[in-house]
């Protein structure tokens, strides 16, 4: 019997949040501060993914840090001198934007010393993880418009009734651009449509190598064997230590890995580039309960106003 049937819990308290990279796809604006807390609308980045961890009722979160990342404990450790301003102010609607402080959730941090790839930095995560399960979330990763998410829930029930020693979630992604994601190799008969028995996985393969198109969308749940498996594979070429190689070998191994497609209607938002960091703010910025319609009305007029001058 695998080390996972031995969980009862049907909901996994901690998460690995891996916030180490450098961020060179969007320099200069991560030159001196993570990519992580960019701001999408009005939150940084790595707000919506502990709410979202929140609301799938993780309780604890590691975040996997690297040089110039203070800001992000920064941002979750409360501010006395500001609350005090505030309510002396009486600014009752700013101090509601703080509330995010009060989420029921211990933040830990612990920095990866080396870029040694986001296996290595999950491995940086074992001594907080011990014997349990646990979530790893890719801090550059939204799940759902405003992070409304509860596919971590679900990826957590199937760990346990299933007996899983590793769930992934997974989004379909055109052929063309599979050597930007880990790609898994998956059968169907899990049950539900929307659940695989991964049998395979390649982390970026060029089109003509990917087994599918269904690549790996930066949320995990791992059985604590995933450490073992992290410390026995030998570095890429580039001697990065890669987690989906860590997840083959898993599976080589016979354990059951499964994987989950995110919900119709439930994208992910990847920040690691302009383009898609572009459009992930014009999306929620339209979505925002405030300044959502003015500013659809600010672009409808600026885009009429671009065609216009683009007909001249
Ligand atoms: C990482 C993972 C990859 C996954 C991707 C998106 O790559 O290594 O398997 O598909 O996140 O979740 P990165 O974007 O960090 O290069």
């Amino acid at each position: 019997m695998g080390k996972s049937s031995v969980y009862n819990s049907d909901v996994i308290r901690s998460a690995i949040v891996p916030v180490a990279g450098y961020g060179t796809r969007l320099l200069p604006a991560t030159k001196s501060q993570p990519k992580e807390m960019l701001p999408v609308a009005r939150k940084p980045i790595v707000q919506y993914v502990a709410e979202e961890l929140a609301a799938n009722g993780v309780r604890q979160i590691l975040f996997i840090t690297g040089r110039n990342k203070s800001s992000i404990e920064n941002h979750f450790d409360s501010d006395p001198e500001l609350l005090r301003i505030l309510k002396s102010a009486n600014k009752r609607d700013l101090l509601q934007e703080l509330e995010f402080e009060d989420l029921e959730v211990k933040y830990l941090y612990t920095r990866q010393r080396q870029q040694m790839g986001l296996g290595d930095a999950v491995l940086c995560g074992e001594n907080f993880a011990g014997e349990e399960p646990f979530v790893v979330a890719l801090g550059d990763s939204i799940l759902g418009l405003h992070a409304q998410s509860r596919s971590v829930s679900r990826m957590a029930d199937l760990f346990v009734s299933r007996r899983a020693s590793c769930v992934i979630a997974v989004e379909e992604v055109p052929i063309e651009e599979t050597r930007h994601y880990g790609i898994v190799h998956a059968s169907d008969g899990e049950g539900d449509s929307d659940t695989y028995r991964v049998l395979n996985l390649i982390e970026k393969p060029r089109p003509e190598e990917a087994p599918s198109n269904l690549a790996i969308a930066g949320r995990y749940i791992f059985s604590p064997l995933i450490f073992d498996m992290i410390r026995r594979i030998t570095p890429d070429a580039r001697g990065e230590i890669q987690l989906t190689d860590a997840i083959r070998m898993m599976c080589e191994e016979g354990k059951r890995i499964l994987a989950v497609k995110l919900p119709p209607g439930e994208k992910r938002y990847d920040i690691g580039n302009f383009p898609s960091y572009f459009e992930t703010f014009v999306e929620f910025a339209l979505a925002d309960p405030v300044y959502g319609a003015g500013f659809r009305t600010s672009l409808e007029r600026l885009l009429e106003d671009k065609t216009r001058q683009a007909l001249k």
